[in-house]
């Protein structure tokens, strides 16, 4: 069984990929977790992860007739299969980002969830990908308006391609925002409900500067209950994994600009 979901936000910087590995911990206590670092333009995953030194990444995968396996690109950390993708400008170019659709459907025969660290969605075409691969979205905001207003543009997206919203997540909240009426502001616009309202954490900056995923560095933080709290409300429905890898390796890739 295997549901895959993307992380994902209108703009960067919102915590799409300290949230992708603190849920994808989280659900690891309960599933079989792979996450993907499919932001392959703005790749950061391997900085929160510690896998920066790694030689073989996703960049591998999605360049033709490197004859690289999938399996070379997965690193068993923290108790999930992680799959970075490398930083260099020139992998980027010469990267096909079609080929992440069979990547995805090769990881879901492992897997019982695949989150996938998605681009900032409104940057161009071809970074709504993911999230037309997935079967829900994670949208990841910060409680302002605009960060709303981005998400539902998110939401709109996915919804065209078929792809529910699984719920959203507040990030770097303060206290003094009133979250409690954004929240509720956001449910009458969002699919879902909203997962967890995660503080402004000087944990989750730490953890980011010591390469490790916030639960592995800072288990009792308040940040780190937020996510796990949000991970609880994630009801992963078990997808038939054929099914699922049939509807990846066909998805339609939408247009670059
Ligand atoms: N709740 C939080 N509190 C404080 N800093 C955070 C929080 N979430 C993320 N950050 C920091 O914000 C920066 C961007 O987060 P990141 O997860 O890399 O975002 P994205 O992947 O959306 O670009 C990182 O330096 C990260 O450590
Ligand atoms: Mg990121």
């Amino acid at each position: 069984m295997v549901e895959a979901f993307a992380v994902a936000s209108g703009k960067g910087g919102t915590g799409k990929t300290t949230s992708t590995l603190a849920l994808g911990m989280a659900l690891s206590a309960s599933h079989d977790v792979t996450v993907v670092d499919a932001d392959t333009g703005m790749a950061n995953l391997l900085f929160h992860a510690g896998l920066d030194d790694v030689e073989v990444t996703l960049h591998d995968l999605l360049v033709e007739g490197t004859g690289t396996d999938v399996s070379d690109a997965v690193y068993e950390r923290f108790g999930m299969r992680v799959v970075p993708c490398g930083t260099s400008l020139a992998a980027f170019e010469a990267a096909d980002p079609a080929r992440l659709r069979d990547v995805v459907a090769e990881l879901a025969a492992d897997a019982d969830v695949i989150l996938l660290d998605s681009p900032a969605a409104l940057g161009s075409k071809s970074a709504v990908l993911p999230i037309v691969l997935a079967d829900r979205v994670v949208i990841v905001l910060q409680p302002t308006i605009p960060s709303l207003s981005d998400g539902l543009k998110v939401q709109e997206y996915a919804r065209s391609y078929g792809t529910e919203t699984a719920g959203v997540l507040f990030n770097r909240v303060r206290e003094d925002v009133g979250i409690d009426r954004v929240a509720e502001q956001a449910e009458r616009y969002f699919g879902g409900e909203t997962l967890a309202t995660v503080p402004e954490s000087d944990a989750a900056r730490a953890a980011r500067r010591a390469g490790e995923p916030l639960l592995a560095h800072a288990p009792d933080a308040a940040a780190a209950a937020a996510y796990r709290e949000a991970a609880a409300r994630i009801d992963v429905r078990p997808g038939d994994e054929e099914a699922v890898a049939a509807r990846f390796r066909s998805a339609v890739v939408p247009d670059t600009p």
